[in-house]
């Protein structure tokens, strides 16, 4: 497995280490530090207005001033060192206020992405790649969403409300239902695993009513039972098979399109097995269990319906 440590595949890149051996070290910690590896895209930290590369909008102040003072209250540690302001490490500082010395990879990258030395960062360097920015995958083979996949967008980056009592601004949520990401710009926080889908847009973010993840795409409800959500917006139902959820959230009331009986129906978690077809305007009553066929009573024409 390669590190980040490893040599670059560009043969430029290993051109110039062989004719100058010495000239390796800083080309490699360039991309380590704020200055000159991400300035050479994002631009000077300092320099305001900052426009963002993701949507274009503007910041209306610089990306230092907002880190530093809107999301850290004022907290230097967290990315500076005390042997100077520059350079800055992307993965180190001193951190402070019960954050951990380990600077932009706090917000912006998962202890549970690791693979090796310093490489917290996938998801990062997965919207990078994703957006066409590939350089990354010169030194760090986890840039590429086809060698490795980070944890999904709902797992949470190590700093995020970890103390939120010395920093009340930094982020709490990943999938930023809270708006808790939104510090400038446009109306989206952070793509935290790469896969270019923001925040709540991500089916990672997706509650399921409140269901127990249980691995592998299967959930659990207590009164709905097991069901698999690999592909999604279609769910697979142990029983019910195909269904089409209209709404993820709320588990008061869910309409579903029923692939099998190729109807709309209403039920929530207090009525069911009971179940509202909308065609006909009937009720009908589900005999739990029963699959392929599955067996529903309908009140109207008071007779048993197999689908
Ligand atoms: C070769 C140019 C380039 C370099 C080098 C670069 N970036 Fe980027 N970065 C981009 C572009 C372009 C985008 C916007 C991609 C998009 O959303 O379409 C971006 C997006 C981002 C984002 C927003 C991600 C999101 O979730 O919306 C962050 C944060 C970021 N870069 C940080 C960094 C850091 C930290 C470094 C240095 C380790 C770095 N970038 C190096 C070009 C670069
Ligand atoms: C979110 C991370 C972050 C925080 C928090 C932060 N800085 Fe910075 N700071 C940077 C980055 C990145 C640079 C640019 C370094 C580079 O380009 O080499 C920088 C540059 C500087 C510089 C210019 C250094 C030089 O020699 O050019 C000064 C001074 C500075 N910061 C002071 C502060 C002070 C004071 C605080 C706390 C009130 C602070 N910073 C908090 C990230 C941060
Ligand atoms: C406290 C959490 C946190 C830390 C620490 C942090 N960032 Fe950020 N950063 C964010 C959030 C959240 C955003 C998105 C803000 C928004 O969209 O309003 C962001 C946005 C950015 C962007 C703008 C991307 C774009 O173009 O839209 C860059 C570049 C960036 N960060 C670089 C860094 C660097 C470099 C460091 C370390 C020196 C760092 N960040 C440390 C949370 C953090
Ligand atoms: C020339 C090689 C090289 C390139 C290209 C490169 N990096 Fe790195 N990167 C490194 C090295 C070396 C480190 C430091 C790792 C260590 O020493 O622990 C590092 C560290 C990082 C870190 C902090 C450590 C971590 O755990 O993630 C981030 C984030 C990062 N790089 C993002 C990027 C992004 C985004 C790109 C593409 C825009 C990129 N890098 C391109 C060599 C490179």
């Amino acid at each position: 497995m390669k590190t980040a440590r490893s040599f670059p595949r560009r043969p430029f890149l290993g051109i110039a280490c062989v004719c100058a051996a010495f000239m390796a070290v800083p080309a490699v910690l360039a991309y380590s530090t704020y200055s000159p590896g991400c300035a050479a895209c994002h631009g000077d930290f300092r320099s305001s207005p900052y426009v963002s590369l993701a949507d274009g909008q503007s910041w209306g102040d610089d990306l230092h001033d907002v880190h530093r003072n809107t999301m850290l209250s004022g907290e230097c540690g967290t990315c500076h060192t005390s042997g100077g302001r520059s350079p800055v490490f992307t993965y180190s500082s001193d951190g402070g206020g019960g954050l951990s010395g380990i600077s932009c990879i706090g917000c912006h990258g998962r202890a549970e992405d690791v693979r090796g030395i310093g490489t917290e960062g996938a998801g990062l360097r997965q919207h990078h790649y994703r957006a066409g920015v590939t350089i990354c995958f010169d030194c760090h083979d986890d840039a590429d969403p086809a060698a490795f996949t980070p944890v999904g967008e709902d797992v949470l980056p190590p700093f995020y409300a970890n103390p939120g009592t010395n920093h009340p601004n930094i982020p709490t949520d990943s999938c930023n239902s809270d708006g808790s990401e939104n510090f400038a710009g446009g109306p989206t926080g952070l793509d935290n695993d790469g896969d270019n889908a923001y925040d709540t847009a991500d089916p990672d973010c997706i509650t399921w009513w409140g269901a127990t993840d249980l691995g592998g795409g299967w959930y659990w409800l207590e009164w709905f039972g097991y069901f698999n959500v690999n592909f999604a917006p279609w769910i697979y139902h142990d029983q019910h098979a195909w269904l089409f959820p209209f709404g993820t959230e709320d588990p008061g009331g869910i309409v579903f399109y029923d692939a099998g009986m190729q109807q709309f129906w209403w039920t929530s978690s207090v009525v069911y097995p009971f179940v509202y077809r909308f065609s006909d305007g009937v009720w009908l009553f589900y005999e739990l269990g029963s699959s392929n066929p599955r067996w529903f009573y309908n009140f109207t024409t008071q007779q048993w319906e197999e689908h």
